[in-house]
């Protein structure tokens, strides 16, 4: 990836890029919906994501161009606008333009800046935290600063929430700035607090990507934020981790049937997040493994954000030999399903996975054998 952007940015710009950064996606490993409500969540940052290479231009015209689409997008240095049709994607690096003034931060004026990515499109690795989290390293770096990483990952989380409009909690960026090769990423997201927990050997992690998209899916996934703070609201606490087993049982009457399973789900997912943690230090995967599927089965029921697809693939792959547990990976409504299985797992099985999907889907699902990786940084050229 490095030589092809280097090249790339040579005969788009026509010059040498300054500084070149990269940021990896990331699985949600477990903890679904658990951010944004103060709760805990695990995840992986995989050996895939967003490059962007950068070069400063004097007359401060910013020029935005992408392996993905071939014309370069001019932005005048003036306001900063969201930007929409074919120039939509550049919202990203945009909206972490916009955060560096709203965090107290400089950033640069004019330049060429270029990304490439070599992560599934649309597959619920959050492509959006990873080019956002390069993008914010390359600004800083041109203007010489050495963030640390809870601000690279802060500036993320600010221009997905401010400038592209979406109201995730901290997971996405946090786990893309945060990750480590063999790692899980722990995150408490009331801090935040970040820390990285071993993953067991002859763990691995397989995608399966739907390539499905609930029409609302941004409408839904706003929609459970608000039913989260509403269910929060009738039971007296500021946010629903801090709402503990018991107490939600004893409210139960007090709340409507929806509120009371939106808080279930967070509350429960919330517990499996910490026994996942005691497990992985057991290297206990089988146990793990129930934790996920478990996970799914929460979202499945209780928070209403999954879907045929999805269920299927999981349904099918918990009946597959070597696999130690699967669930819905990101927000839901549609995207991908990811595996936790032994080495044994292969190509072989994967494909019986696929064909059972299209046996009643039709179309085949994308299969991703995900490595973990490192997290967010610059890259020496
Ligand atoms: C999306 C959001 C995250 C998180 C997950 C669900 O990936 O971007 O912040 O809320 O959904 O756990």
């Amino acid at each position: 990836m490095k030589a092809a952007i280097l090249s790339k940015f040579r005969n788009v710009f026509g010059r040498q890029p300054e500084i070149v950064a990269r940021a990896p996606g990331r699985i949600e490993f477990i903890g679904n919906h658990t951010d944004y409500n103060g709760g805990t969540v695990l995840g992986a940052a995989i050996d895939r994501g967003v490059w962007v290479a950068y070069a400063s231009r004097a007359d401060g015209q910013r020029r935005f161009a992408s392996d993905q689409r071939g014309e370069i997008i001019s932005v005048p240095a003036a306001a900063i606008q969201r930007q929409e049709g074919p120039a939509r994607w550049t919202n990203y690096p945009l909206g972490i333009l916009a955060s560096l003034p709203e965090s107290g931060l400089r950033g640069p004026a004019g330049f060429d800046y270029l990304a490439m990515s070599d992560l599934p499109a649309g597959a619920g690795l959050s492509s959006s935290a990873a080019i956002e989290l390069a993008s914010a390293l390359a600004f800083l770096g041109a203007v010489g600063s050495e963030p640390e990483r809870e601000t690279v990952v802060k500036l993320g989380r600010h221009a997905e929430n401010h400038f592209v409009g979406v109201p995730c909690g901290i997971l996405d960026q946090g786990v893309s700035g945060f990750g480590r090769e063999n790692h899980l990423v722990f995150i408490d997201c009331r801090g935040p607090r970040f820390t990285t927990v071993p993953m067991p050997a002859g763990a691995h992690f397989w995608i399966f990507n739907t390539h499905t998209k609930h029409a609302l899916v941004d409408g839904f996934y706003a929609q459970r934020h608000r039913e989260c703070a509403e269910a929060a609201r009738a039971l007296g606490v500021p946010l629903l981790a801090d709402v503990s087993p018991d107490a939600l049982a004893a409210a139960a009457d007090r709340l409507n049937p929806v509120a009371f399973k939106r808080a279930r789900h967070v509350v429960e997912e919330i517990a499996r997040v910490a026994a996942a943690v005691t497990a992985l230090r057991q290297d206990d995967l089988a146990a793990v493994g129930r934790l996920l599927t478990a996970s799914h089965r929460s979202s499945q029921t209780l928070f209403e954000n999954s879907t045929p697809e999805l269920d299927l693939l999981v349904d099918v792959l918990t009946g597959t030999a070597h696999v130690h547990g699967a669930r819905l990976t990101g927000g839901g409504f549609g995207g991908a399903v990811m595996a936790l299985t032994s080495a044994e797992f292969g190509d072989a099985q994967a494909r019986g996975v696929a064909e059972a999907y299209a046996a009643r889907f039709g179309a085949r699902p994308d299969v991703l054998h995900a490595r973990t990786g490192d997290g967010a940084a610059l890259v020496a050229i």
